[in-house]
């Protein structure tokens, strides 16, 4: 199987590009190892000074493999899950993370931009958390950043309803630094990162760091994933997981409050 995951290093910026396309770039538990990996190393690594994460293909991501969610829902999962060390890569990072996304970026492909730090969205981006769609909860300490980032209001929303959030309307709530036009936006991302990377990278992660509470995210997202995993095995998400599996609408209306 060719690598999922793509890492290049060159001046400084260690570029991450999600290569599943064929799957909207889904991610599967070796991927997310391949990812936590990376950024754990990139900590270590004195000549990583900028993390770029992109994706291939006509979207960034279409999040967590859904078909590992089946699995895992009725007890068939992996025996270590790579998601929680790449979840607790993202939060404990100190070297800036850049974020090139276009097209969708559902689920954790929305959520980790909230651990980003500089995200450019091409103009046809459209940020996707259908969590409760899926009879899940969100993750990657989301519950608290994405209310934080934009209010309780907009985030029940997107949480809740699972629409679309378009790139300027994403922009204008702070969810992103930046809009450029789509056939421009890895030349954008890549000279962000190059300008990011040239700048004192002691002062930079030492400014991050500061900026934002690795431990208390960390404790989120241990409580979301103990929720997470208890939704996994409901008899909702069950319903949900068939459904996409047989391309349907779920249907909940039979399954009262467990
Ligand atoms: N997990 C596993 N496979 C996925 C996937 C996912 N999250 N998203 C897409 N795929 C697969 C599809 O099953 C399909 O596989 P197939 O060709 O073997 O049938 C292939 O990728 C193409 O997807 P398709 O649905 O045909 O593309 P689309 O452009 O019409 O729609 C999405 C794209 C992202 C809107 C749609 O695939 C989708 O809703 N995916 C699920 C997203 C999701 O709920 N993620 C979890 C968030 S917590």
């Amino acid at each position: 199987m060719p690598p999922e995951i793509h890492i290049d290093l060159a001046h400084g910026v260690l570029t991450l590009t999600l290569a599943r396309p064929d799957k909207k770039n889904a991610l599967t538990n070796e991927m997310y190892g391949t990812l936590a990996d990376a950024i754990e190393g990139a900590e270590l690594d004195a000549n990583v000074r900028v993390v770029l994460i992109q994706g291939d293909g006509d979207m960034f991501t279409a999040g967590n493999d859904v078909s590992e969610f089946a699995a895992i829902a009725v007890g068939n999962g992996p025996s270590e899950r790579h998601v929680h060390r790449f979840l607790h890569a993202l939060a404990k990072a100190t070297v800036p993370i850049v974020a090139a996304v276009h097209g969708k970026a559902v689920g954790v492909g929305t959520t980790m931009l909230l651990h980003c730090d500089y995200v450019l969205l091409a103009q046809d981006a459209q940020l996707i958390t259908p969590f409760v769609n899926l009879a899940l909860v969100p993750e990657a300490a989301s519950s608290h950043l994405l209310p934080l980032r934009i209010g309780h209001a907009r985030a029940f929303e997107m949480f809740a309803m699972g629409d679309p959030l378009g790139a300027q309307t994403a922009l204008a709530w702070g969810l992103a630094n930046k809009v450029c036009a789509n056939d421009l936006l890895r030349a954008e991302a890549r000279l962000t990162a190059e300008r990011i990377a040239a700048k004192p990278a002691g002062s930079l992660s030492a400014m991050k760091a500061l900026m934002r509470q690795a431990e208390m995210l960390v404790s989120q997202m241990d409580m979301e994933s103990a929720k997470f995993q208890e939704r996994l095995t409901s008899a909702e998400a069950r319903e949900a997981f068939a459904a996409f599996a047989a391309k349907r609408k779920p249907d909940f209306s039979k399954i009262s409050q467990q």
